[in-house]
């Protein structure tokens, strides 16, 4: 089949009674400097619920949710062109690893062996190195199913960015009729090493570019939480939410008290530890834009979510419709194990021996009120 041919393939699935027509649609996007062809998938449910996906770090480009008027808006910070994607400093919707978040001093020991990992955070290593996961290209597989589903495929060799085994790893996406948004981890490593699996995107639930996230509110089910020193990287404790700027056990407004957290960018980039999970999915949290009404729940099977405020974005990259981003302009939470639990062996575990296989789940849900 010519590329123009494979470009615009639509695969259709008849799904359940209503016989109702869900689609992937695929496309080229263009080409990476070593000449790999980018695709984007397009995913649409009944409701107007639309997703695209790219190839090019399993990367969720956009997101188009209806408010409680019904009027659809992109609620995914990101880029229009390829070139945004390729470079994507700030992680923008991909995959994040091996390891998402930070590992001190980007060492670890792992059966008395020591391994040095990229420093691409000041004296830490940050979401899997100088080339982690997100700048990869990933093999991709359109599901037959109820929910129009992609499953992207990547195979970390052994020693990539300093990390030892191969690692084989899953991320599929779907998009169902509840209008979710649902992301299914799996990995599979040859030798013990530790893996850590997340997605970076950054919503605000008024649309890409159309100012802060400091007027959403947020709930988290989440009465503990891990604090870090000041290159960001836990102490070990985990403390009590409560008396903290971290309390958001009752729906808070994201600005009332982000001034408190102080430094430099100061702002919320803090992983929570979620109540009683046990690796099933359950409700991790609730965020609420109350200018377009949109709702959006987090489930997750993981322990933690790191909630980041968009601290670092400066007004330096542009954005989608030419809109640049500036500090809060988007929020991320990021379900994840806690940071750096390799250097920390009362955290849940992140290392993954070669006789299991790693799943996790979650579920991004989106009503309007
Ligand atoms: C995570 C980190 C932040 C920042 C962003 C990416 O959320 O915790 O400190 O590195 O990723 O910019």
């Amino acid at each position: 089949m010519s590329s123009l041919a494979v470009a615009s393939a639509v695969v259709l699935c008849v799904v359940g009674a209503e016989k109702e027509a869900m689609k992937v649609e695929e496309s080229v996007v263009g080409r990476t400097p070593e000449g790999d062809e980018v695709r984007a998938f397009t995913l649409a449910n009944k409701n107007g619920l639309k997703a695209k996906l790219l190839n090019w770090g399993a990367i969720v480009s956009e997101l188009h949710v209806p408010d409680n008027a019904g009027k659809i808006a992109d609620v995914l910070l990101g880029f229009d062109d390829l070139d945004g994607w390729l470079k994507n400093p700030a992680y923008f919707g991909c995959a994040t690893g091996r390891v998402a978040n930070r590992i001190g001093g980007g060492k670890f020991t792992l059966e008395g062996k020591e391994y040095a990992l990229a420093t691409n955070n000041g004296p830490n290593h940050l979401h899997g190195g100088a080339r982690g996961i997100d700048k990869r290209l990933w093999a991709a597989e359109v599901l037959k199913g109820d929910s129009p589903s992609v499953r992207f495929t990547y195979r970390s060799p052994d020693g990539e960015e300093g990390y030892p085994g191969n690692l084989d790893i899953a991320v599929t996406y779907a998009l169902t009729d509840q209008n979710e948004i649902k992301i299914d981890y799996e990995a599979k490593s040859d030798r013990p090493t530790p893996v850590n699996l997340t997605n970076h995107m950054y919503f605000n639930l008024s649309g890409a570019g159309s100012g802060t996230i400091l007027d959403h509110e947020l709930e988290l089910r989440a009465e503990r939480y891990t604090p870090i020193d000041l290159t960001m990287i836990p102490t070990g404790e985990i403390l009590g939410v409560k008396g903290t700027p971290l309390d958001f056990t009752k729906p808070a407004r994201i600005g009332a008290r982000i001034g408190a957290l102080t430094g430099d960018p100061g702002g919320y980039d803090h992983n929570l530890c979620l109540d009683g999970q046990r690796g099933e999915l359950a409700l991790a949290g609730k965020l609420r834009d109350p200018k377009s009404g949109r709702v959006m729940e987090v489930h997750t099977t993981e322990p933690g979510i790191q909630f980041y405020s968009g601290n670092f974005l400066d007004g330096s990259i542009k954005g989608k419709g030419g809109k640049v981003y500036q500090k809060h302009f988007g929020l991320c939470l990021e379900t994840q194990h806690y940071p750096d639990s390799v250097n920390q062996p009362h955290f849940p575990s992140t290392i993954l021996r070669p006789d299991r296989t790693l799943r996790s789940t979650t579920v991004y849900k989106f009503t309007a009120e």
